[in-house]
């Protein structure tokens, strides 16, 4: 066998949570272009519609639904759909996620804005924890649960958690909250990976580093601001949607049927430290 058919993912029915902007897209476009039939779920009805009917213009088999992550009937519903639709389902990429609003630094690579009141401790409120915890950790483990039921009878599947490198070092800008959902979503695929080994699921989490996408408002689309991260990674550029196709292919493939429990850090090296 070649290689390169090992990456075949021709037929595959996948679901993407938060697909229809950033990173997620940048899944659901990986995929789609290597076949595969693929449903995104946002809960942002505008993108839902253009980005599904741009991926479809383009001939690729992309459907999309309005389903907000901490909604878990919603959620379980819309996977019972697909898989009825693909009689199968394949690949799972829990990926939804927010920025948690100022964390206790104000400094954020060559901007020095003090430190906010709003990001200290002591005035960091209930409701900004919770709306984080509840989105990007509820929401993963919903969506991580909801593909287990549908793959475990099958005893075959992928998924693929998007954590972050704040689930592997503080980043005091971003936000309490934050890095614990990030991190708990770490932990979260160790176990689950372990739960499911042997049914032949494969359970791992892809580490963005610093991406230009829509989070946080969008604040990175900025060049000028992406000149500035650019200096805290030693590949010396920030990432893009585009740069994730390879790996995404690679976890929902079957090239990587035995790797289980690991997340990738995939972000020219910021995690190392900042060079030159
Ligand atoms: N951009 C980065 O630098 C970066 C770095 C590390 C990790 N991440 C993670 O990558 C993932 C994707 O983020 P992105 O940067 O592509 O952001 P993005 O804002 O471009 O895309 C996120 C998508 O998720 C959707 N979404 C948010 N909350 C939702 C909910 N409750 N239910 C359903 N959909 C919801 C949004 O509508 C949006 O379409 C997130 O988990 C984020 O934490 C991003």
């Amino acid at each position: 066998m070649k290689v390169s058919e090992l990456f075949d993912v021709s037929g595959y029915g996948v679901i993407v949570t938060g697909g229809a902007s950033g990173i997620g897209l940048g899944y659901v476009e990986a995929l789609a272009e290597n076949g595969a039939r693929v449903t995104l779920l946002d809960r942002d009805a505008g993108r839902v519609s253009e980005e599904t009917g741009r991926l479809q213009a383009a001939g690729l088999d992309v459907q999309g639904r309005v389903v907000d992550v901490t909604d878990h009937p919603a959620l379980d519903a819309a996977f019972d759909e697909s898989a009825a639709r693909y009689g199968r389902l394949d690949v799972v990429f829990a990926n939804a996620g927010i920025d948690s609003g100022p964390g206790f630094l104000g400094r954020w690579f060559g901007t020095d804005r003090g430190r906010p009141a709003e990001g200290a401790l002591e005035n960091y409120t209930d409701e900004r924890w919770n709306r984080t915890i509840e989105i990007n950790l509820n929401g993963v483990f919903a969506t991580v649960r909801a593909a287990a039921r549908h793959m475990k009878p099958r005893r075959s599947g992928r998924i693929i958690v998007t954590t972050s490198v704040a689930a592997i070092r503080v980043e005091p800008a971003v936000g309490a909250a934050y890095m614990a959902a990030k991190a708990a979503c770490h932990h979260l695929v160790h176990n689950v990976a372990m739960e499911l080994a042997m049914h032949n699921i494969t359970v791992n989490a892809i580490a963005p580093g610093l991406f230009v996408t829509n989070i946080g408002g969008g604040h990175l689309k900025n060049p000028e601001l992406q000149k500035v991260f650019a200096q805290a990674v030693p590949m010396q550029r920030v990432g893009f949607p585009d740069d994730i196709h390879g790996l995404a292919l690679f976890l929902a493939s079957p090239a990587s049927g035995y790797v289980t429990g690991q997340q990738i850090a995939i972000d020219g090296g910021y995690v190392l430290g900042s060079a030159d």
